[in-house]
């Protein structure tokens, strides 16, 4: 029932964080290297590689589902080779394996560069599995980067040591290690040449990378800011995930002097409340978050802040969760992510006392999603009347339309006559709770 003919053609399915996208496009720029080629929007593929995330448990368990689709036929006609990677192959490996004999391959996030070599074992009937870790190897053995998107991935740092008590992330991604700094400043010009106008800096905790120039001299993620910035047709640069605890001066001060770094910071909270916090092992308070986040509206005045909050963790009483509210009155979020705490097997939390009811959680995750709607809502009509560069990323549904992000990182769409991967200057006009209505007033490129 495994199929085990070469195969021509490939289609990879990322979940997850953007991480997982980066890491889904250099599998298929791999498997082209190898001839086997992408397979056509709504074709059958002949290998289907599933990016997988762990994060939460309804993520993990939809590998499990798409496999059996794709084994029985439901998602292409034909069922064609299965690999399984991203961070469930890491977890579960061996239980993917017993579990689904469909699956010919299981590779680990750190692993997919021996992809070819998996392929060939496939192909000759052997089930292959590789989880090893070292993470750095990885990146030298892939290909050199040749087209790329308007706006492209650049993972710099991986791995979390920071072993937050809800976390997968540390077992999955394993230690942190930063990608050398030459090597950063070598694929952000591929990505450029290629036709990159935008560099979206990639690390679970991005901030905490740290390198050294070619005379030996440390650098940190402001140097490499300010080295990416240089490449002259570098028009935007973002960054994410940070950590609060890793964020310095100079980082701070970058956003107020690289005119290239967009005005937005995702800076994951997850709680206001400080007991939580402590159980959750984060290294921070709900004052020393917002402080934080004061300097660096003191840098670039007009930053939008996005965040990550998790309702329920173990033992949140109401109060403690009126808390979480507090603090997002208290920043006004441009945009956020709000999650259910999801107990994760091999985790400190998993095992604490007083897991929270579920309709507990979906009550407070309601309540939480109501206030970070209102202040998106409020942060885009804000944005009414402002005059902004908008980089276009794709065409829109409606003739004639474009797509693409502000230096806020909102959607925003207009009708003009421009090309994907144009700067042009827009007046913001029309506010919705995800995206805004533009119009367009002269093509930066012409
Ligand atoms: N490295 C980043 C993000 C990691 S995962 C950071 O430290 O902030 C993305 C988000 O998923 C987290 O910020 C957290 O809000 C959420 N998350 C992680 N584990 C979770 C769990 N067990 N249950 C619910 N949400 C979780
Ligand atoms: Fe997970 Fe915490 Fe690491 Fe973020 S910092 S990846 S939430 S352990
Ligand atoms: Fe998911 Fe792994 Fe990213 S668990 S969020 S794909 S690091």
């Amino acid at each position: 029932m495994r199929n085990t003919e070469q195969p021509k053609t490939y289609r990879v399915k990322s979940f997850g964080c953007q991480m997982n996208v980066y890491d889904g496009e250099r599998m298929g720029e791999l498997l082209s290297e190898q001839g086997i080629t992408a397979a056509p929007e709504g074709e059958d593929a002949d290998l289907v590689v599933l990016n997988t995330c762990h994060i939460r448990e309804k993520a993990a368990e939809k590998v499990y589902s798409d496999i059996g689709r794709l084994t029985k036929g439901k998602t292409q006609k034909k069922a064609p080779m299965i690999a399984v990677a991203g961070c469930v192959a890491q977890a579960e490996g061996e239980e993917i394996m017993a579990r689904s004999p469909s699956v010919s391959m299981v590779v680990g996030p750190q692993a997919y560069h021996r992809l070819p070599e998996m392929i060939a074992g496939a192909v000759s009937g052997k089930r292959m599995t590789d989880t090893d870790m070292p993470a750095d190897a990885k990146f030298a053995a892939l290909p050199q980067r040749k087209k790329s998107a308007p706006s492209a991935f650049l993972t710099i740092q991986e791995g979390c040591d920071k072993f937050c008590t809800y976390c997968v992330v540390p077992y999955t991604r394993g230690a942190e290690i930063s990608r050398p700094y030459a090597a950063l400043v070598d694929e952000a010009k591929m990505l450029v040449d290629g036709g990159a106008r935008e560099i979206t800096l990639l690390g679970q905790n991005v901030s905490a990378w740290s390198g050294e120039d070619d005379k030996g001299r440390a650098i940190g993620m402001a140097g490499l800011i300010r080295a990416i910035a240089a490449i002259p047709d570098v028009a935007r640069i973002r960054y994410m995930t940070s950590h609060p605890a890793d964020m310095d001066e100079d980082l701070i001060s970058a956003h107020g002097e690289v005119s290239k770094l967009m005005p937005f910071l995702h800076l994951p909270v997850q709680s206001g409340n400080d007991r939580i916090l402590k159980a959750m092992n984060r290294s921070h308070s709900a004052e020393s978050y917002l402080k934080l986040l004061e300097r660096f509206r003191a840098a670039r005045p007009d930053l939008a802040l996005s965040g990550d909050f998790i309702v329920g963790f173990p033992g949140e009483t109401d109060a403690e969760f009126e808390d979480t509210l507090k603090i997002v009155d208290a920043v006004g979020y441009a945009q956020a992510y709000s999650f259910k705490y999801s107990p994760r097997p091999g985790t400190p939390a998993a095992t604490m006392d007083d897991q929270v009811p579920m309709d507990v959680m979906d009550e407070r995750l309601q309540r939480l999603q109501a206030s970070l709607r209102r202040d998106q809502q409020a942060f885009n009509d804000a944005s009414i009347g402002k005059t902004c560069e908008v980089l276009v990323e794709r065409k829109g549904k409606l003739e004639g339309q474009w797509l693409g992000k502000s230096p806020w990182l909102q959607s925003v769409h207009f009708t003009a006559d421009v090309a994907i991967g144009d700067v042009v200057k827009a007046e913001l006009i029309q506010a919705g709770q995800n995206s805004l209505g533009a119009r367009v007033l002269e093509n930066v490129n012409a």
